[in-house]
């Protein structure tokens, strides 16, 4: 946000805090909704005061209950009823709008921050050269879908699982696609810039991605998805798998048996728009000569 007239202050704490961060700045967003603000609130301020520029997408319609914040008017607020982070990210951060950023965080909501660090996450991925990234949960405390995404305790980041079994179809360490390398899970996804604009062109804007633009994301990696796409264990974070957009919480739903609980319908619109995506893909594929699908096998089979 720019300041009138004087000097811009450049984002909020930077004064405050008077310490020496790298001159790109990065972004923080996070689509939001008012009954998980005390989540929300500790993660904005984390990020603030790490000179992030910060940006909520509310799904919910409420904006005001949000001015009790003394951050409020130091981020950018965007709302639209019922919206996916896709939809938000595909309108309102186009990659030549973002491009000052050095990384892009694109985030949920449910996720817990006491432990993570946002300058040293960047410093390690800059250093490991990570284009995708996540940070890594918490097993403790969190709800593991995938295996690849917990923390491993002795090490700063990985970039592979090994997971024996599933009738010799399991992860080692010869596995080439996802989810055993060069994959990352949608909750807490972090882009440098360069595979930030490989993505946004990978949204489809007249789909709402609940889920499934994941497996297509070692395309954006900027080179070999085994090496540049990565979980940072150094750096984690708590994932609590609170029902959000599309979802009901649990307290709602035994006081009014009458709510409709919508997560199914989300799941059903989203498997068709998987559908409708892979045919996208496979045209788009075929049309262009010049392009050869460097990874025939998306996925390691029967895995995901
Ligand atoms: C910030 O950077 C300046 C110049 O590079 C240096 O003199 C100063 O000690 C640094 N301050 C802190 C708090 O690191
Ligand atoms: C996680 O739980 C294990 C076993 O209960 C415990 O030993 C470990 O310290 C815990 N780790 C964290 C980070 O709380
Ligand atoms: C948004 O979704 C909720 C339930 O998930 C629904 O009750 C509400 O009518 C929707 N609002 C709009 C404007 O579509």
């Amino acid at each position: 946000m720019r300041a009138l007239w004087g000097t811009p202050k450049a984002t909020y704490y930077r004064d405050l805090q008077q310490s020496n961060m790298s001159s790109t700045s990065n972004l923080f967003a996070v689509a939001v909704g008012i009954k998980q603000k005390d989540l929300v609130n500790r993660m904005v301020k984390k990020f603030l005061s790490s000179n992030f520029v910060v940006m909520l997408f509310h799904y919910d319609g409420v904006l005001n209950e949000w001015r009790d914040f003394e951050w409020s008017d130091h981020v950018i607020h965007i709302s639209a009823v019922n919206q996916t982070k896709w939809w938000f990210a595909k309108r309102f951060l186009h990659p030549e709008i973002v491009a000052e950023y050095g990384y892009i965080f694109l985030w949920d909501e449910d996720l817990g921050v006491e432990e993570f660090h946002p300058e040293r996450y960047v410093s390690i991925i800059k250093s490991e050269g990570l284009e995708i990234s996540q940070p890594a949960l918490d097993r403790n405390k969190s709800e593991v879908h995938h295996q690849i995404t917990a923390r491993g305790r002795r090490s700063k980041v990985h970039r592979r699982t090994y997971k024996p079994g599933n009738g010799g179809k399991g992860c080692d360490g010869s596995s080439t696609a996802p989810p055993c390398t060069g994959w990352i899970e949608m909750m807490a996804p972090v882009f440098s810039k360069a595979a930030w604009r490989c993505v946004w062109y990978m949204i489809q804007n007249d789909l709402i991605h609940a889920w499934g633009l994941d497996m297509q994301l070692g395309y954006c990696a900027q080179g070999d998805r085994t090496k540049n796409v990565g979980v940072v264990d150094a750096e984690y974070i708590v994932h609590y798998g609170r029902p959000t957009l599309g979802g009901i919480d649990k307290n709602e739903a035994s006081s009014n048996t009458r709510v409709k609980d919508h997560r199914a319908d989300v799941r059903r619109q989203s498997y068709i728009e998987l559908d409708v995506f892979r045919k996208r893909w496979r045209k788009a594929v075929e049309e262009d000569k010049c392009w050869i699908d460097p990874y025939q096998q998306p996925v390691e089979k029967g895995l995901l």
